[in-house]
């Protein structure tokens, strides 16, 4: 597959994986995307996890005609990308090694190596020169580990933005993009929203055409919408208006009363309300909606003078990522003590910018007169 006249695609497809990063579902499978350029010189960009060395080899070996490869361009040293990077050099003996310092440091602890003797260290606003094309990098600390690169080819107007743009999906998923790349960036970056700010700025300076990065889809068209919502997501500002409930529940008690507040919430004509259970649903997912939504409410039982235990660890997942700049309601349940709400509003102190409703929900048990009356109060001041 060629991008561009020089640029061909060498990435591998992996539908056998079970948890992407040991965590994260991925129905659709997963890509490992690596490029070659095919220039005076040949530049190869990044490998692919450990499993697909093979087809990765047997990719390049194709796309190249019998030359072989001058540089391997190493912009990220998570094994998804760095795992076959001893296998290349000695497959290919004559070429030598791109990176940043911090990354050849880590090459030392996962392969033994630093390559001294085959390395070319590059840091901010360094080149490679390989004919036509010449490659600047640009340092991207923590987009997603501290040792990232980027590089920008200014010959075909290419970014290699390493995970930035990536999305879960192997590349033979039809899927929107949105969708997976989302749960993909707040699930993996999402702390980072001031680093991706930062490469943001950068590359703004550049004339991009395409961006091809480590997972999913190469970006050609419409780059502005990709751009648009990277900005968004990184900023913590909600992308759209809506309402996430997020419950967990033992015997469905506090189930009923999420689902009557999204009764009342889409009867009030709430633009968007939707309501997951923690304990069976996909938590990159609810954390994903969480960040996507302008409001959410927390609606949990009180469990050992505590809360429940997927409630604790969302929440958790939530305050790791920075979540911010949104409207926070809370639901508790406890049949003799409750202390529900008490216990999430200390775990969300330390979040910027939260706006807690007026009206919360008790139940004492089971919905009552009382608590149906607090979520027809709650429900009209979330849509006010
Ligand atoms: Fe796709 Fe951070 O590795």
């Amino acid at each position: 597959m060629h991008v561009t006249k020089d640029i061909r695609y060498v990435g591998v497809d992996d539908h056998e994986i079970d948890l992407f990063e040991g965590q994260y579902v991925v129905p659709n499978g997963m890509a490992y995307n690596s490029y070659a350029i095919v220039d005076e010189k040949i530049a190869v960009m990044d490998t692919v996890d450990k499993r697909f060395g093979d087809q990765w080899l047997g990719n390049i070996e194709a796309a190249l005609g019998g030359r072989k490869p001058d540089y391997l361009v190493v912009h990220h040293m998570e094994p998804d990308h760095s795992a076959n990077i001893a296998r290349f050099l000695e497959v290919y003996p004559g070429a030598a090694v791109v990176s940043s310092a911090k990354a050849f440091a880590m090459m030392k602890n996962f392969f033994g190596s630093d390559y001294a003797d085959r390395r070319v260290v590059v840091g901010e606003g360094d080149t490679l020169n390989l004919g036509r094309h010449t490659l600047t990098f640009l340092t991207a600390p923590m987009v997603h580990w501290p040792e990232v690169i980027v590089s920008y080819d200014s010959c075909d107007k290419v970014l290699f933005s390493a995970d930035g743009f990536g999305k879960f999906g192997a590349l033979d998923a039809q899927e929107d993009w949105a969708c997976e790349a989302r749960r993909y960036y707040i699930g993996i970056v999402g702390k980072y929203g001031a680093q991706v700010q930062a490469l943001l700025k950068k590359a703004a300076k550049l004339d991009i055409q395409t961006i091809c990065p480590l997972h999913g889809p190469v970006l050609t068209e419409n780059l502005g919408y990709y751009i648009n919502l990277y900005d968004i997501w990184s900023s913590y500002r909600a992308e759209s208006e809506g309402v996430v409930i997020a419950y967990t529940s033992v015997y469905g008690h506090t189930k009923a009363a999420a689902a009557l507040l999204a009764e009342k919430l889409a009867q009030k004509g709430c633009p968007k309300v939707t309501v997951t259970d923690l304990a069976r649903d996909d938590m990159a997912e609810a954390v994903e909606d969480a960040f996507r939504y302008s409001k959410l409410v927390l609606a949990t039982t009180t469990y050992n003078g505590d809360i429940f235990p997927f409630m604790k660890e969302f929440i958790h997942h939530l305050t790791e990522r920075g979540y911010q700049n949104r409207t926070v309601a809370f639901v508790e349940n406890g049949s003799w003590a409750p202390v529900a709400a008490k216990v999430m509003g200390t775990m969300l102190e330390g979040s910027k910018n939260l706006t807690y409703t007026r009206n919360n929900v008790r139940l004492l048990s089971a919905l009552s007169a009382d608590s149906e009356a607090q979520i027809e109060a709650l429900a009209q001041e979330l849509c006010d």
